[in-house]
C-alpha cells in the first residue's frame, strides 16, 4: 500500500506523505500544497476533509460502527453509565472504582450555581427558547466560575466544572419554562437523578427517582456524548483553537447544535410526526414531499453526513423506545407513524439509492416526550449528554497543540477597482 500521494500539476510532481489511521479513513497530508503549487482544495462541508488526529471516538459510516475510545457503542449503552462515559471520555480509559468515586465527587464539589445567574435567566421571556437561553447561560459562567481554563492542569477542574455547573442550566431552561423556582444539586443523588430532581422536582411535593426515566435519561444520554468531528464539535474546537475559555467554547457548541439539521433535528422529528399524525397519518404523502426536488421539505431524522448504513444510535433508541413506552404504560401514535415512516422511505428507491437511514434523531424524541419532557427541550437533552464529548475535544486540542483554525477560501469576486465617489455612481 502506497505511503504517499502524487500529484502532478503544471508539468511537475508532488508528493504528499499518507497519514495512518488505527481504524478507517488515512489522510493526505497537504500541510505543504499551497506552498508548493499555489493550489488550496476546496472541499464544501469539510466532507472530504480531516481537521484534526483524535483518539476520542471512531465512526465507520458504512458498517453503522460507533466506539467511544474503542468501546462499542453497543456495549456502553447496554453495560455503562453516563458518568463513567464522561470519564472515559476525558481520561481514555474506563475508570476504576477509586477513580470513579474521586471523580463523582470532584463533579459534586461543584454542583451548585451562582444565585446572580438567576437573574440572569429571570430577564428572558418564557417565551425564549431553551437553547437560546442554555447559550447565554452557558457564556455566563464564565463570569462566575473564574476556573483553570488551562486544560493542561491534570486535575481537569475546568471540565468538572463544566460538567457540573451545566447540568443545572439545561434543568434551569426548563424551570423558567415552566414558570418554577429553580433548585441547586443535591449531593446524595448521582449526576442524572440529580440532574432529573433539578428538573422536574415540585415545591410542593416530596420528589420520587423513578428508576426506569431515570435509567431511560442516563442511557440516552449516553447515546449523545461524542460523535467525532460533527458540527457542534467542529465549532467548539474551532472556537477553541484561539484559546477561548471552556465555557464559551461550550456556549457555542449550544449554539451550533440548535440547528434543525442538526441537533434540533429531534424537536423537528416530532413536530413533523405530529403534523403527519394531523394530516391523517398519511405517510406516503410526505415521503413523496421528501423527494420532491420543488419542496423543501425533507424528512427530519433521516440522513447523515456519515452514515450510509443504520445510525446504530437509532437502532438503539429504537429497541429502547419501545420497552420504556410500555413500561411506563404509554401509547404514543407519533411512535406508530415514525414506525410507518420508517418502513416506507427504507422501502422507497429515493432513500434506497441516496442512503438515507434513521439517524440518532429519529427516536429520541418520542423516548424525551414519554418522560415528560417538553419538545422545546428535546436539543437541551442532546447538549446535555454531548457536553462530554464536546469537553474532551475541546481538552484534546489543547493538549495537541493544534494551531488555531483559519481556513482558505476560493476567491471569485470583484477584480480589483477604484473607489467611486457618490456623485458619480
Ligand atoms: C445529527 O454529524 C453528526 O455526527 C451529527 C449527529 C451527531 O451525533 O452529532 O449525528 C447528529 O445532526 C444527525 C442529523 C440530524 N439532522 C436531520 O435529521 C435533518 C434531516 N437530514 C438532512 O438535512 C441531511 O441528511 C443531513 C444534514 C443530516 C446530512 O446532509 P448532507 O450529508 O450534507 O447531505 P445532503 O444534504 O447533501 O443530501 C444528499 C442528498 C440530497 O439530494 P441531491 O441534492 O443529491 O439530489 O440526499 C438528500 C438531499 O436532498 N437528502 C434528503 C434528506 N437528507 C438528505 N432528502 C430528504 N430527506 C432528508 N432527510
Amino acid at each position: 500500500m502506497d505511503n504517499k500521494v502524487v500529484l502532478n500539476y503544471d508539468g511537475k510532481s508532488y508528493e504528499y506523505p499518507i497519514v495512518e489511521s488505527t481504524i478507517g479513513d488515512k489522510g493526505i497530508n497537504i500541510s505543504k500544497l499551497r506552498d508548493e503549487t499555489g493550489l488550496i482544495t476546496l472541499d464544501l462541508g469539510y466532507k472530504n476533509t480531516g481537521a484534526t488526529i483524535s483518539d476520542i471516538t471512531y465512526l465507520d459510516g458504512d458498517k453503522g460502527e460507533l466506539f467511544y475510545r474503542g468501546y462499542p457503542i453497543e456495549q456502553i449503552a447496554e453495560k455503562s453509565n453516563f458518568t463513567e462515559v464522561m470519564y472515559l471520555l476525558l481520561h481514555g480509559e474506563l475508570p476504576n472504582k477509586s477513580q470513579f468515586e474521586q471523580f463523582e465527587r470532584n463533579i459534586k464539589a461543584h454542583n451548585f450555581v451562582a444565585e446572580e445567574m438567576k437573574k440572569i435567566i429571570d430577564a428572558f421571556p418564557r417565551s425564549a427558547h431553551p437553547m437560546g437561553v442554555l447559550s447565554a447561560l452557558t457564556s455566563a459562567l464564565t463570569a462566575f466560575s473564574p476556573v483553570t481554563v488551562d486544560p493542561k492542569t491534570k486535575e481537569d477542574r475546568a471540565a468538572e466544572v463544566m460538567l457540573a455547573k451545566f447540568a443545572h442550566l439545561c434543568a434551569w431552561t426548563y424551570r423558567k419554562k415552566q414558570s418554577l423556582p429553580l433548585n441547586h444539586g443535591d449531593n446524595s443523588l448521582n449526576y442524572v437523578e440529580n440532574f432529573y430532581r433539578m428538573t422536574f422536582r415540585l415545591p410542593n411535593e416530596e420528589f420520587e427517582i423513578d428508576p426506569i426515566i431515570v435509567d431511560s435519561l442516563d442511557k440516552l444520554l449516553i447515546l449523545h456524548a461524542d460523535h467525532e468531528q460533527n458540527c457542534s464539535t467542529s465549532t467548539v474546537r474551532m472556537v477553541g483553537s484561539a484559546h477561548t475559555g471552556i465555557f464559551a467554547s461550550m456556549s457555542a457548541g449550544v449554539s451550533a447544535l440548535w440547528g434543525p439539521l442538526h441537533g434540533g433535528a429531534n424537536q423537528a422529528v416530532i413536530e413533523m410526526l405530529e403534523m403527519i399524525n394531523e394530516d391523517g397519518g398519511d405517510v406516503a404523502k410526505y415521503v413523496a414531499k421528501a423527494k420532491d426536488k420543488n419542496d423543501s421539505f425533507r424528512l427530519m431524522g433521516f440522513g447523515h453526513r456519515v452514515y450510509k448504513n443504520f445510525d446504530p444510535r437509532a437502532r438503539i433508541i429504537k429497541k429502547a423506545a419501545d420497552g420504556i413506552l410500555n413500561q411506563l404504560g404509554i401509547h404514543d401514535n407519533t411512535l406508530d407513524i415514525a414506525m410507518q415512516l420508517e418502513k416506507v422511505a427504507l422501502e422507497d428507491d429515493y432513500f434506497i439509492e441516496k442512503k438515507l437511514y434513521p439517524n440518532v434523531d429519529f427516536y429520541s424524541g418520542i423516548i424525551y416526550r414519554a418522560l415528560g419532557i417538553p419538545t422545546e427541550m428535546f436539543t437541551v437533552m442532546f447538549a446535555l449528554g454531548r457536553l462530554p464529548g464536546w469537553i474532551s475535544q475541546w481538552k484534546e486540542m489543547r493538549l495537541k497543540n493544534d494551531p488555531i483554525g483559519r481556513p482558505r477560501q476560493v476567491y471569485q469576486g470583484a477584480q480589483k477597482r477604484d473607489y467611486v465617489p457618490m456623485e458619480d455612481r
